[in-house]
C-alpha cells in the first residue's frame, strides 16, 4: 500500500497511468469484458458518487448514518482512549464525523482511498470542524497491507467499512479482502462494516438508475477518464448506463451498453464492439445477516454486534478477530 502521510502525496488524482493501461486492456481483452470498479472514481467519479448519496433514489447513505447516529454511542463505549479509526475506502468522510464526533479521544483518523481529491477535500473538511484530530490520509488500495507510522504501531484499531463497499467484491474476494483486513487491523483490531441487504427488486434497481440520470454520467464518466488518461478514443454517447439485478449470484451489476457496432482505439491497440455488447464495470453484492455472518466468519471474524434500520434495508457489523475478547 502507498506509505502514510501528515499530507496526501500531491500530484496525481489517478490510478498511475502504467497501472490504469494494464488494467484497462487486461479488462477489454476478456470474451466479457470488464473493468475494474475502483477506476470510476477519478476526482469527476467521487463528486458525482457524492451527489449520488444524496438521491432521493439511494437510500444506503441515509440509512446507514441514521444507523450509525443511533450506535455511536454503544461503539464509543468499546473504543479504548488512544485508539486509531483506520477507514478503509474513505471517499467524502462525510459519515465518518458522526463517529468522530462521538470518539474525542482518538490517536488520529486514518482514511484510506484511490481518490486524491476526495481524501484532500475531506481532510480540508474535517480540519474544520475536528481541529485536534490528527488525520494521517493514505492515498493507496485497501486490498493491500496497511503500513502505518511507526509511532502509532502499538496504538488500538478500530476499523470502519461502510457504504458497503464490501459489495463490490464477489464473495471469495470479499472473504480475502476481510482477511487482509484482519490482518492490517491487528489481533485486537475491531471492524465496523457496512452491509446492504436483500430487499425488492424495484428499490434495488432504481438506486443504481436513478431518474436524474446521475449514476449514469457516473458509470460514463470511466469512458471519459479512459480518454482522457489513456488517450482512447471511446465515443461516450455511443454507450449507455445499464444497470440490473442478477439474482444466481445476489448482485446488481452496472454495465456500459454499446450502442452500434463500433471500434475503440486504446493504448496502441483496437477493441471491435458488437451492437448491444456490454462492458461489465461494477458488482453490488447484496446479503442476508446470515449470509455476511458466514461470510465475516470464514474470514477470521466473530460477529459481535449488529444494528439495522426499522426496515431492514441496511445493516452494521461490528465484528472481532475469533480468538478476541467481547
Ligand atoms: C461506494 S464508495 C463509498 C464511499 C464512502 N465510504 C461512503 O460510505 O459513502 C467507495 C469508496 O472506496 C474507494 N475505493 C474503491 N476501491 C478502492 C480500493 N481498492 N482502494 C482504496 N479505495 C477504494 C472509492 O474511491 C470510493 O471513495
Amino acid at each position: 500500500m502507498t506509505k502514510s502521510a501528515e499530507q496526501p502525496t500531491p500530484s496525481v488524482d489517478a490510478t498511475p497511468d502504467v497501472e490504469l493501461a494494464r488494467a484497462v486492456v487486461a479488462g477489454l481483452s476478456q470474451p466479457q469484458k470488464t473493468l475494474p470498479c475502483a477506476l470510476l472514481y477519478d476526482a469527476r467519479g467521487s463528486a458525482l458518487f457524492e451527489q449520488i448519496t444524496a438521491l432521493p433514489e439511494y437510500y444506503p447513505t441515509r440509512t446507514e448514518a441514521a444507523i450509525l447516529a443511533g450506535a455511536a454511542s454503544d461503539i464509543a463505549a468499546h473504543t479504548p482512549p488512544g485508539s486509531l479509526l483506520v477507514e478503509f475506502g474513505s471517499g467524502s468522510s462525510r459519515k465518518t464525523e458522526i463517529l468522530l464526533e462521538a470518539l474525542p479521544s482518538l490517536a488520529a483518523y486514518v482514511p484510506i482511498d484511490v481518490s486524491q481529491t476526495a481524501l484532500e477535500d475531506a481532510r480540508a473538511r474535517l480540519a474544520g470542524r475536528f481541529p485536534a484530530l490528527r488525520i494521517i490520509p493514505i492515498r493507496g488500495d485497501f486490498t493491500q497491507q496497511l503500513v502505518l507510522p511507526q509511532t502509532l504501531a502499538k496504538r488500538p484499531r478500530l476499523g470502519f467499512f461502510p457504504g458497503s463497499t464490501i459489495g463490490n467484491f464477489a464473495p471469495l474476494e470479499a472473504c480475502a479482502l476481510l482477511r487482509q483486513m484482519g490482518q492490517s487491523l491487528g489481533p485486537c483490531g475491531r471492524l465496523l462494516i457496512g452491509v446492504d441487504l436483500q430487499k425488492d427488486l424495484a428499490r434495488l434497481i432504481s438506486a443504481y438508475d436513478d431518474a436524474a440520470g446521475v449514476t449514469a454520467l457516473f458509470n460514463l464518466n470511466l469512458l471519459h477518464r479512459i480518454n482522457r488518461e489513456m488517450g482512447a478514443d471511446f465515443a461516450v454517447d455511443r454507450f449507455a448506463h445499464v444497470a440490473l439485478y442478477n439474482g444466481a449470484e445476489g448482485r446488481i451489476e452496472m454495465h456500459l451498453e454499446s450502442l452500434t457496432a463500433q471500434t475503440v482505439a486504446l493504448g496502441g491497440r483496437r477493441f471491435d464492439f458488437a451492437e448491444g455488447e456490454r462492458i461489465h464495470t461494477e458488482n453490488s453484492y447484496k446479503y442476508t445477516v446470515a449470509q455476511f455472518h458466514e461470510l465475516a466468519a470464514g474470514a477470521g471474524w466473530t460477529p459481535r454486534r449488529l444494528w439495522t434500520d426499522a426496515e431492514d434495508l441496511f445493516s452494521l457489523h461490528e465484528l472481532t478477530p475469533h480468538d478476541a475478547h467481547p
